[in-house]
């Protein structure tokens, strides 16, 4: 069933008889498991007060944009950002009007710019009013710009008027809301993703590491949430935010990820490696930093335990995806792991290629499987991710298990 836990949402609630309607719509998007923070405009607070809103959604209500101490707490800069979704419900015609022309006016509209979070709008009118050519034309606009709308229904209006202006049911806009975040692909699938370096110690002070900066990995752990998954990431150290809704495990070690990783299997069902995990460690960390003495020295190492060659030779084994770094010969290499690993994909990319690859934005890559490929041009990390991500949910599906 779709639900909204763990999702932010932001509800804009404009000046309309349908506001008493809001309170039911806060109701509900708590009861499918969302934090709500609503924002009031002026003209709204004549149909319904936001102490009632308050209650219901458990937090303050905003109001205003220009007061000092609503922006100590949470500004509007901040309630952009941490919203995954802003509805407004009723979206009035002056306020579609305003997010036609993109004016950041008051509270809401100004939150409307500034995030990035989709845009859900219930509108509700007069029916003379919604079938305006002005409403009409700032509806095709806000469509245009990929905002959704749902509404306005048909039928007596509180002015007395029959026709399409009512306000979309309460139930069906968050039934509407939480159908925007489980259409995915991945709907519903456990992913585990390894991502970044490891760190091998030599000392107190020093280890064996290289330059993988986890973009790859922490852009498709942003694409499988998009896709509807829930995903844990195995992250070596990295300088990267982890993205919304992704839980993050830090470890240092290839040891370390290799148990993070087995510790999730019960719960996975795709794991994808897309960490840079050392091959060998030092046989032996000194306790004491190493002094420099003799001209040369040598270390001694050991390898490696292969985590992605234990996760697919696991008995609860998921779909496992690897990646193969090359730098020549990439099929023949890419498909010897697929074959010595025991996985259902691999993608290899050309490290040898300087515009993409290890602390670039962009990436290019060939992935491959037991009886087929796929060439992904080049594009940036998120792009290629998101690519990924389809092929692989495809190729899911296609096992028939
Ligand atoms: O054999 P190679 O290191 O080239 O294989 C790369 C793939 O194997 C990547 O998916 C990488 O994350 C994974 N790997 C691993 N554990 C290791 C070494 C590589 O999971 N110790």
């Amino acid at each position: 069933m779709a639900h909204l836990f763990n999702r932010n949402i932001v509800l804009g609630v404009s000046g309309g008889i349908a506001a008493y309607k809001s309170a039911e719509l806060v109701r509900q998007l708590k009861e499918l498991g969302a934090d709500v923070r609503v924002i009031m405009t002026r003209g709204s607070q004549e149909f319904i007060t936001p102490l009632t809103l308050q209650a219901l959604s458990g937090h303050p209500v905003h109001t205003d944009l220009l007061d000092a101490d609503a922006e100590l707490g949470m500004g509007h800069i901040e309630l952009a950002r941490w919203a995954d979704l802003l509805i407004i419900a009723p979206a009035t015609a002056d306020l579609l009007a305003r997010l036609a022309s993109g004016r950041a006016d008051d509270l809401l509209t100004t939150v409307a710019l500034a995030t990035a979070a989709p845009k859900l709008v219930a509108p509700a009118m007069n029916q003379q009013m919604w079938r305006d050519p002005a409403t009409a034309s700032n509806v095709a606009t806000l469509n245009s710009r990929g905002i959704a709308l749902i509404g306005p229904a048909s039928g007596e209006q509180a002015c007395g008027d029959v026709g399409p202006g009512r306000m979309e049911q309460p139930t069906n806009i968050a039934q509407a809301a939480a159908a925007l975040f489980t259409r995915g692909v991945l709907a519903g699938q456990r992913v585990v993703i390894t991502a970044g370096p490891t760190r091998e110690a030599l000392d107190p002070v020093r280890y064996l590491s290289n330059h993988s900066s986890g973009k790859m990995g922490y852009a498709l752990a942003a694409a499988a949430v998009d896709a509807g998954a829930s995903v844990t990431l195995v992250s070596g150290p990295v300088h990267l935010a982890t993205p919304g809704h992704v839980t993050r495990v830090d470890v240092t070690s290839a040891a370390e990820m290799l148990e993070a990783s087995l510790a999730l299997l019960p719960a996975c069902d795709l794991f994808i490696a897309c960490a840079a995990v050392a091959d060998y460690r030092p046989l032996a960390i000194a306790q004491q930093k190493l002094k420099k003495g003799a001209m040369r020295m040598t270390l001694e190492l050991e390898r490696t335990t292969d985590i992605l060659a234990a996760v697919s030779a696991s008995p609860q084994a998921p779909f496992t995806v690897g990646f193969a770094a090359e730098t020549h010969d990439v099929e023949r290499y890419a498909r010897g792991k697929l074959e010595q690993k025991n996985l259902h994909m691999i993608v290899a990319n050309d490290v040898s290629d300087t515009a993409i690859g290890f602390n670039s934005d962009n990436n290019a890559v060939i992935v491959f499987w037991p009886d087929g490929h796929q060439a992904l041009p080049a594009a940036s990390k998120a792009n290629i991710a998101r690519q990924l991500i389809t092929l692989i949910a495809q190729r899911m599906e296609g096992r028939g298990d």
